[in-house]
């Protein structure tokens, strides 16, 4: 079908999104102090890659996109808090190509317009579904919120652990990123009334692009191009222990000298230094490790709905949204 090569092949959906943000942002009556920074963090140029698949996500069990609309922008705006508080935690200058709120404002700006991103985007859960419904959409939110948030503490925790697994981190990003892509998909299910099986497979969708998502933004911020939009080289200035770094560890043995003070928490913090991990990034395979493991996530994400969902063109357009991550540049 030419519809599935087409690059606007998501834009009637991402329409309906785009409204219900609006709406929910017009309807908050705030000062111009809270809704500068926070209409500059939403219509800042993010993907609203969570809320469409949340939209295709319900539509694939027979609801309608419109349904799923207010649902799907209190996905984006919590996703939209968690951006703003993390860049406040990681001392990040940059996001989207341009300065992220704490520095563009300050910090208690960019503090103050989370908090109250997380109160529209509770209000629109409550606002648009009936008891039943929103009582499992809560209880869907609040357990991701508090996940995230462990997630992010380990992210935090983890660089004055010299001892951080492979395995450690696959638990860190399933907790600080993928557990709000899935999420995303399984409250579409949610507000669809789909089965248990079909909830859990689009569950199993979210988790698999999510971790998909996060280890490429782990490549991107050593090897993305400007466009990207972030500072490159942040995550080794700031001592993360991100997938480059410990897959470096594990294959390459003319990187442990340079990484046996940053995996006790001393940052990277020269240019030279961090070129020097790139290149050996390069000749020691961490992009083809990488490649590989974001491959795997995404069949076994795309497996998932293939075997449980209805063939639909909503089921389609989830297959081709996953399908775009495998070389995700932006
Ligand atoms: C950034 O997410 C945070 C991560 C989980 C890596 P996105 O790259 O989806 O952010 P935007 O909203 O599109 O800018
Ligand atoms: C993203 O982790 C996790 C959350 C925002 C919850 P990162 O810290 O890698 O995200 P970016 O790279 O700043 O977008
Ligand atoms: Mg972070
Ligand atoms: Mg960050
Ligand atoms: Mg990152």
């Amino acid at each position: 079908m030419a519809h599935t090569t087409d690059t606007h092949m998501f834009d009637s959906h991402l329409t309906i999104i785009e409204g219900a943000i609006a709406d929910a942002l017009a309807k908050a009556h705030l000062p111009p102090e809270l809704a500068e920074p926070i209409a500059y963090t939403l219509d800042g140029g993010g993907k609203r890659l969570r809320p469409l698949l949340t939209v295709l996500a319900a539509e694939a069990c027979g609801a309608s996109p419109h349904r799923a609309a207010p649902l799907a922008a209190a996905i984006e705006i919590l996703h939209n808090f968690t951006l703003v508080h993390d860049d406040i935690m990681d001392r990040s200058p940059l996001r989207r190509g341009k300065p992220t709120v704490y520095v563009r404002w300050d910090e208690s700006t960019a503090i103050l317009a989370g908090d109250t991103m997380m109160g529209i985007a509770y209000r629109l859960l409550s606002e648009h579904y009936d008891a039943e419904t929103c009582r499992q959409l809560v209880a869907e939110f609040s357990a991701a919120f508090i996940e995230i948030c462990i997630g992010q503490a380990e992210d935090i925790a983890f660089r004055y652990r010299p001892s951080v697994a492979m395995s450690d981190y696959t638990e860190m990003i399933a907790r600080k990123t993928a557990r709000l892509f899935a999420t995303a998909t399984a409250s579409g299910a949610i507000v669809a009334g789909a089965s248990d099986r079909t909830s859990q497979a689009l569950r199993r969708f979210g988790h698999g692009l999510g971790m998909a998502f996060q280890i490429q933004d782990d490549v991107l911020d050593l090897f993305g191009e400007p466009q990207f939009g972030k500072q490159r080289g942040q995550d080794l200035r700031e001592g993360k222990k991100t997938f480059i770094v410990l897959s470096l560890a594990d294959r390459c043995s003319s990187a442990r000298a340079l990484l046996e003070r940053y995996m006790h928490g001393e940052p990277i913090a020269s240019d030279a230094d961090i070129e020097r991990i790139a290149t050996l990034c390069r000749q020691c395979g961490v992009l083809e490790e990488a490649q590989t493991t974001i491959d795997s996530y995404l069949d076994d994400a795309i497996a998932a709905i293939r075997r449980e969902l209805p063939p639909s063109p909503a089921r389609d357009l989830l297959v081709a949204a996953a399908e775009k991550n495998r070389t995700r540049t932006l």
